[in-house]
C-alpha cells in the first residue's frame, strides 16, 4: 500500500442530520478520535476536515491557505455557470474573503470602530438597549429569549456603530437569515442560492439609500468614516464599500444572537453554574469566554489551498477546500482539560471561536461586551430565570449554530 494516499476514502456517512443539529459534539468527538484529517464529500462538493486545535490554529495562521474561497460555493450552487455572478462579485469582496494586500487595507479602515476606546463609549448604550428590551417583558411570565432579546439587541448595537436606521425591520433581518442559510449550508440548494442572491441585492439597495442619506448629513459613525475613505480612494469603488456594509450587518445580525442564545441555554442547563454567577457577577467575563468555547456560534470556517502540500500524510492539492473545525478544536483534550465540561471558572480557555491570525474576528470584543452586559443585567434583574423547555429548536445551519427559539420563565 502507498505510504501516501492521494486521498483517503471519504467519510462513509453524512455528518449533518437532525441529531447533529441538536448536538454536534458527539460527531465532532468521534471524528477527532478517528484522526486529525478526513476527506468529506458532504461539504461544497468535497473538503478536507481538520479536527485538532493545533491544526485548526496553524491553518488559520498559514498564508498557504487562502481566505478567497467563495468561488467554489457559488459555481457549485448555480444551475448555470454565472447565474450567481452578482452575488459572487459583491460578497466575495468582503474583508472575510480577501487576502493581502486588499485584506490589510480594508481591515485598517474598519478596525477603529471596534477598538476598546470606541467600545467603552458603547457600554452604557448597550446596557440601555438591554434594559429597554428586558422592561418590555415585564408582564410576561414566559417569553422567547431569541425573539425578544438575542435577536433585536445586536441589531440595535450594529446599527448604532454603522449609523444606520431600519436594520431592525423584519425584512432586513430576513435578508441576513437568507445569507446565513446559504453560506452555512454544506451543499446549498438552488432555492437557498436564489434567495441569498435576491437578499444580498435587496441589502445593497438598502445600503445605497443609507449611504445617500449619510452623504447629505455625515455623522460620528462608521458609515461616515467609510464614505470618507471612499473619497480618499482607500475604498476602491461602490461595490467594495457595499460589500463591507453587508458583511458587517450580516455579522451583527447573526453571530451575537447565537452567542446570547447558546450561552444562556448552556448556563440555564447547568443551574450550578448559573448560581455561581449569581453569587459572584465578577465571573461573567470569564463565563462568556468559556461559553464561546463550549458551544461556539461559528462551528467551522474554510480556506483554499494555494499550493500542493502534505498534512498528516495526506496530499492537499492546490484549489482544494479545507474546513477548520473550530467547534471540534474547542473540545480537543490535547488543548483543554475536561473539554466536554462547562466550567465558567476555567482559566482562559484560549478557544478558537473567533478564529486566529490575520482574519481573527473584528467584532470579538464587541460581541463579548454585549454578552457580558446582557447576562449581567439578566442575573441582576431575573436571578430566578429558568428554561421553559429543555429541548428548544435549533436552526438548520451546521456552520452558524444557534437556537431558533429559547422559551424561558422568569421564576
Ligand atoms: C459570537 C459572535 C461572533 C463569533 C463567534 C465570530 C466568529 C468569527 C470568526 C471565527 C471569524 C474568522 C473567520 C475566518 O478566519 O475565516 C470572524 C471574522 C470576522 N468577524 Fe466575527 N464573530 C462574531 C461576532 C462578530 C460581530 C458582532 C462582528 C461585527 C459586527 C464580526 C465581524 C467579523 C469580521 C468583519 C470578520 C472578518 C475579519 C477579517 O477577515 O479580517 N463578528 N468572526
Amino acid at each position: 500500500m502507498n505510504a501516501v494516499l492521494s486521498r483517503p476514502p471519504a467519510l462513509d456517512r453524512p455528518l449533518v442530520d437532525a441529531a447533529f443539529l441538536a448536538d454536534p459534539y458527539p460527531a465532532w468527538r468521534a471524528l477527532r478520535e478517528a484522526g486529525p484529517i478526513h476527506w468529506s464529500e458532504e461539504f461544497f462538493g468535497g473538503a478536507w476536515l481538520l479536527t485538532r486545535h493545533a491544526d485548526v490554529e496553524a491553518v488559520l495562521r498559514d498564508g498557504r491557505f487562502s481566505a478567497q474561497r467563495t468561488g467554489g460555493w457559488v459555481n457549485q450552487a448555480a444551475a448555470e455557470r454565472g447565474a450567481l455572478a452578482g452575488f459572487q462579485q459583491l460578497f466575495a469582496r468582503a474583508l472575510l474573503f480577501l487576502d493581502a494586500p486588499d485584506h490589510g487595507r480594508l481591515r485598517t479602515l474598519l478596525q477603529p470602530a471596534f477598538r476598546p476606546e470606541a467600545l467603552a463609549r458603547l457600554r452604557t448604550q448597550i446596557a440601555r438597549f438591554a434594559d429597554e428590551l428586558i422592561d418590555s417583558l415585564d408582564d410576561a411570565d414566559e417569553f422567547d429569549f431569541i425573539a425578544r432579546l438575542a435577536r433585536p439587541l445586536p441589531v440595535r448595537v450594529i446599527s448604532a456603530i454603522l449609523g444606520i436606521e431600519g436594520a431592525d425591520r423584519a425584512e432586513v433581518m430576513a435578508w441576513s437569515d437568507d445569507l446565513a442559510a446559504f453560506i452555512g449550508a454544506p451543499e446549498p440548494s438552488q432555492e437557498q442560492a436564489r434567495r441569498a442572491q435576491a437578499s444580498l441585492l435587496a441589502m445593497t439597495r438598502y445600503f445605497q439609500a443609507q449611504l445617500a442619506a449619510k452623504r447629505a448629513a455625515p455623522g460620528d459613525d462608521l458609515l461616515s468614516e467609510l464614505l470618507k475613505a471612499r473619497e480618499r480612494g482607500e475604498i476602491r469603488d461602490e461595490a467594495e464599500l457595499l460589500a463591507q456594509c453587508a458583511m458587517l450587518l450580516f455579522a451583527g445580525h447573526e453571530t451575537t444572537r447565537n452567542l446570547l442564545g447558546n450561552g444562556l441555554f448552556a448556563l440555564l442547563s447547568h443551574p450550578q453554574q448559573w448560581a455561581r454567577l449569581r453569587e459572584d457577577p465578577a465571573l461573567v467575563p470569564g463565563a462568556v469566554r468559556e461559553l464561546l468555547r463550549y458551544d461556539s456560534p461559528v462551528q467551522y470556517t474554510g480556506r483554499r489551498v494555494t499550493t500542493d502540500l502534505m498534512l498528516h500524510g495526506q496530499r492537499l492539492r492546490r484549489g482544494e477546500l479545507v474546513l477548520a473545525l473550530i467547534a471540534s478544536a474547542n473540545r480537543d483534550p490535547a488543548r483543554h482539560e475536561r473539554p466536554e465540561a462547562l466550567d465558567i471558572t476555567r482559566a482562559d480557555p484560549g478557544a478558537l471561536s473567533f478564529g486566529s491570525g490575520v482574519h481573527v474576528c473584528l467584532g470579538a470584543a464587541l460581541t463579548r461586551l454585549e454578552a457580558e452586559v446582557v447576562f449581567g443585567r439578566l442575573l441582576a434583574r431575573w436571578p430566578g430565570l429558568r428554561l421553559a423547555s429543555t429541548e428548544p429548536p435549533w436552526c438548520a445551519n451546521p456552520a452558524y449554530r444557534g437556537l431558533a427559539a429559547l422559551p424561558l420563565r422568569r421564576a
